[in-house]
């Protein structure tokens, strides 16, 4: 049975919220600007969000902010148009990666151009990534390649105010350190919504970016003078951290046990590491939560703490069967093949042993990772 927390918390998940229409009537406080109503239109039922709704576009800009949000309450000029545009292939026969078009940018040019868009991972499991022992992730960790096999993973280490650092493990490159921490950055940047770790009612808007910071908002005494209280994130954290880790489908006993191996002979377990071992905690979750250099056609050019344009955290590969087939940070592969023919850099080896597997090798394993 689901705790009442739980229950709760998904509630507010699916909940859609609503704009303050002005400074008197409080309500519910989304935007001024916003990227959807609801966690759920972009995590859907706690899973991974498709590229129609759930891409987020993170610029990191003075006047535009961290994110180009895509809605503004009404009133307000919004920020931009932006769209992705995902071609198959390109002319070369070669996946290609989508086009991020902004135009009709309301406040000027932008000063810094680089644009990483995002798309939304699944939520679950989330709760068991949190309590991986940060010994075991450090253990990992090659940031020089010592032992000489390409792969040289390191931590995204987070500095809080005070300089202290900690393991970063959510988001595409692990800028995150708690999921209480990134649950507030998507009240505060993806709904507009003001909460005891972001308490500015005007989300994403900066200082320069006055009729925003002018418009209306829900802070509430209802809700400790927030739009948002402890209350509502401690609910929502209940839902995300108990949402179980996907489930493991039977793909036949002897393509699996030939896939595993195909699986380690390739070096992709290098990264997406089967088992998390130590003490009495065991996981299967196909990651090792650190930074790798992917190449440059993967590379965004936004760093994120200590994370380069070009590093990505290993994602766990656990549900891949079941995710809708937008793969990779931006979601631009449709398939396995595509999604490992983009791996370069640290990837390239195991890429191109894929890449020389017979077609029977291949779909072993292929069918071991979809039933992860
Ligand atoms: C507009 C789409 C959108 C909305 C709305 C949204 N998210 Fe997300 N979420 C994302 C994207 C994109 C990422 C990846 C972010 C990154 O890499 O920096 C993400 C990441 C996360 C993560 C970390 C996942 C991981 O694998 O590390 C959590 C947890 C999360 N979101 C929870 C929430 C909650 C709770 C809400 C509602 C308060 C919410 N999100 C609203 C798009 C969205
Ligand atoms: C050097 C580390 C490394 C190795 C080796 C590696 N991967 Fe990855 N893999 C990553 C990273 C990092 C990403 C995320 C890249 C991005 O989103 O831009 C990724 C993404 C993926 C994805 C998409 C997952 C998702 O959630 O969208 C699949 C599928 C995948 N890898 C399979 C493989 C397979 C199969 C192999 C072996 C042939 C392999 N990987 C080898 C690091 C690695």
């Amino acid at each position: 049975m689901p705790s009442l927390d739980f229950i709760t918390g998904k509630a507010l998940f699916e909940k859609n919220w609503v704009p303050s229409f002005s400074s008197t009537t409080a309500s519910d406080g989304l935007g001024p600007f916003y990227n959807a109503r609801s966690c759920n239109q972009c995590h859907p039922d706690g899973g991974r969000g498709s590229r129609e709704q759930s891409l987020v576009l993170h610029v990191n800009d003075p006047v535009y902010g961290q994110q180009l949000q895509k809605y503004a309450m009404a009133g307000l000029q919004r920020e931009a148009e932006v769209s992705f545009v995902f071609a198959d292939v390109n002319n070369a026969g070669k996946p290609s990666a989508p086009t991020i078009e902004v135009n009709n940018l309301s406040r000027g040019v932008m000063t810094n151009a680089a644009l990483s868009a995002r798309i939304a991972p699944s939520l679950q499991g989330l709760g068991l990534l949190a309590r991986i022992p940060d010994d075991l992730i450090l253990a990992m960790a090659d940031a020089a390649d010592s032992n000489g096999d390409g792969v040289s993973g390191r931590v995204n280490m987070i500095s809080d105010n005070a300089g202290v650092g900690s393991i970063g493990r959510f988001g595409w490159k692990a800028g995150q350190v708690s999921l209480r921490d990134q649950l507030a950055r998507a009240l505060s940047l993806d709904l507009g919504l003001g909460n005891p770790v972001f308490p500015s009612a005007a989300g994403d808007c900066t200082s320069v970016q006055v009729d925003c910071l002018n418009a209306p908002h829900g802070n509430s005494s209802h809700h400790d003078n927030l739009e948002t209280n402890n209350q509502v994130l401690d609910l929502l954290l209940s839902y995300v951290s108990g949402l179980p880790a996907p489930s493991k489908t039977s793909q036949g006993a002897s393509q699996e046990s030939a896939g595993a191996a195909l699986f380690q002979q390739s070096g992709c377990a290098g990264c997406h590491v089967p088992s998390l071992e130590s003490g009495d905690f065991r996981l299967s979750a196909y990651t090792d939560l650190l930074l790798h250099d992917m190449g440059p056609g993967l590379a965004d050019n936004l760093s994120e703490g200590s994370a380069l344009g070009s590093e990505w955290r290993t994602p766990p590969l656990w549900g891949l069967g079941s995710l809708q087939r937008q793969l990779l940070h931006d979601g631009r592969a449709t398939t396995i093949e595509e999604a490992v023919w983009w791996h370069d850099g640290e990837g390239a080896a195991a890429r191109d042993h894929y890449g020389n597997l017979s077609q029977q090798q291949r779909n072993d394993l292929n069918a071991f990772l979809n039933g992860l």
